[in-house]
């Protein structure tokens, strides 16, 4: 194999034998020759095959039940495959499902000791990083107790934080970032990333469409066994979707139709999927705001706050310098007088960035009737660097000489906006900079 290639996948299939009844399994161990079959082939996965650059972040989506987890585990020697071959260039870390490569009887410092010598670390190494995985696993004295008291949100600290301390050259993740809690999972993303930098391949099964189009270069969609499709994450993850979302009258028809497409080779430019809207933004459905607050109602009831292109269509992935919308709905149970309506976008640190009201104090709506609705649209230019924000919704009316809120939506909505790697801005907001450099002190210099 290529110095160049970290993991290549070829023909690789998978098939399990399924028994109706648990006493079938039994059957067959006593009279494996008997002339019948107690079982049924169930195929997990299909001629798979695929190659992993060294250096390369690729992603693995797919429904429940697609072969992600089968693949992962033949790619990291732990399941063998019934056709085909997986050959690995490297040390490889892996993550698997909860329960893989712990002992439950023994403390959390003796499985990081017995984890990372199986990594292929010397003791005296381990030594030397025991400090730096007590430190982000950050479970204080439960590192000494057996890891079968760990809650499961613990139990993927510490494996995390072995598999990253020894430096793999090939980092496997299955799904275990979904466990810990936000903030571990940030922690994670940067470690991550910084592996990435580093140069080590990194290969990943997520739900999370954001985090693929975030992290990878690359994207593998598996489905029902197969690979469906591969190509720019981008690509892969709104195939992804259109089958996650497709009704079920449609869903083979769907399928048909990736594959063909991609067999075909039909192959869509990055950042412009022939389903997404025409700025490459799109609808991420994991994307939502964990931390909404409501304020009590008083007459009045904000409905529906998302946010959609000019031509309409919703989206919560945004691209920088595009044109949206954000809107929402307010039902009248009772008449307001001098009505007011706003928004405001915060960063996940609660920063107030930046909102805006439909009138100034005083110049609201004079009257709006029980039972009427309004609709409210901010168009905005998205100036925002990449990254999460949440947005919040109110409505103000006046109550004799005050104003009060009739009703308030605090993180109503979470959206991202896209990276792009060929901003120059930095920080948070987007100011429009345009540097000049140059060799001669006289050039450019302010008059
Ligand atoms: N040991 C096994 N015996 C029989 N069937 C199995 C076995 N392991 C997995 N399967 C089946 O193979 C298919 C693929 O399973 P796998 O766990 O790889 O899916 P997955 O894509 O990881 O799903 P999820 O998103 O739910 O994690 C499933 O239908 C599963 O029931
Ligand atoms: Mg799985």
């Amino acid at each position: 194999m290529s110095s160049e290639l970290a993991i290549r996948v070829e023909d690789v299939s998978k098939a399990f034998a399924v028994y109706d009844k648990p006493h079938h399994r039994l059957l067959q161990q006593l009279f494996p020759n008997a002339g019948r079959n107690w079982h049924r082939e169930f195929h997990a996965l299909r001629d798979i095959s695929f190659d992993v650059h060294r250096g390369e972040t690729v992603g693995i989506v797919g429904r429940n039940g697609s072969g992600k987890s089968t693949l992962l585990q033949i790619i990291c020697g732990t399941l063998t495959p019934s056709a085909g071959r997986v050959q690995v260039n490297g040390r490889v870390a892996a993550l698997l499902e909860l329960g893989a490569g712990f002992n439950p009887e023994f403390t959390g410092r003796e499985n990081v000791y017995l984890n990372a010598t199986v990594l292929g670390l010397q003791r005296s190494e381990i030594d030397a990083r025991f400090d730096a995985i007590a430190d982000f696993a950050d479970i204080g004295e439960f590192m000494d107790q057996p890891v079968k008291s760990y809650s499961s949100g613990m139990y993927v600290r510490l494996a995390f934080a072995v598999a990253i301390n020894v430096t793999p050259d090939i980092l496997v993740v299955d799904e275990a970032l979904a466990v810990g809690d936000e903030a571990f999972q940030r922690k994670c993303h940067a470690r991550i990333e910084r592996l990435r930098n580093d140069g080590a391949t990194i290969l990943f099964v997520s739900h999370s469409a954001g985090m693929v189009v975030e992290l990878c270069n690359r994207a593998v969609l598996l489905d029902r066994g197969e690979l469906l499709a591969q190509g720019t994450p981008r690509h892969v993850v709104s195939r992804y979707h259109k089958l996650l979302y497709a009704p079920a009258h449609r869903a083979e028809e769907i399928r048909a139709r990736i594959r063909d497409d991609e067999d075909a080779g039909v192959v869509t430019p990055v950042g412009r999927d022939g389903d997404d809207t025409a700025d490459g933004s799109y609808f991420d459905p994991g994307l939502v705001s964990q931390s909404t607050l409501r304020y009590p109602s008083i007459g009045a009831q904000i409905e529906d706050p998302h946010i959609e292109t000019p031509d309409g269509t919703r989206v919560n992935v945004l691209r920088g310098g595009g044109s949206y919308v954000y809107c929402y709905r307010v039902r009248f149970d009772t008449a307001a007088v001098g009505v007011r309506c706003g928004m405001l976008f915060r960063t996940t640190t609660g920063l107030e960035l930046a909102g805006g009201v439909s009138a100034t104090p005083g110049e609201g709506i004079d009257v709006v009737e029980a039972g009427s609705e309004l609709a409210v649209r901010f168009a905005f230019r998205c100036q925002l660097l990449p990254g999460a924000y949440f947005a919040n919704a109110g409505v103000l009316g006046l109550d004799g000489e005050a104003e009060s809120y009739l009703d308030r939506r605090i993180d109503a909505i979470m959206f991202r906006v896209m990276p792009d790697p060929d901003r120059l801005a930095t920080g948070l907001v987007d100011i429009d900079v345009r540097p000049s450099v140059s060799m001669d002190a006289s050039a450019g210099a302010c008059p």
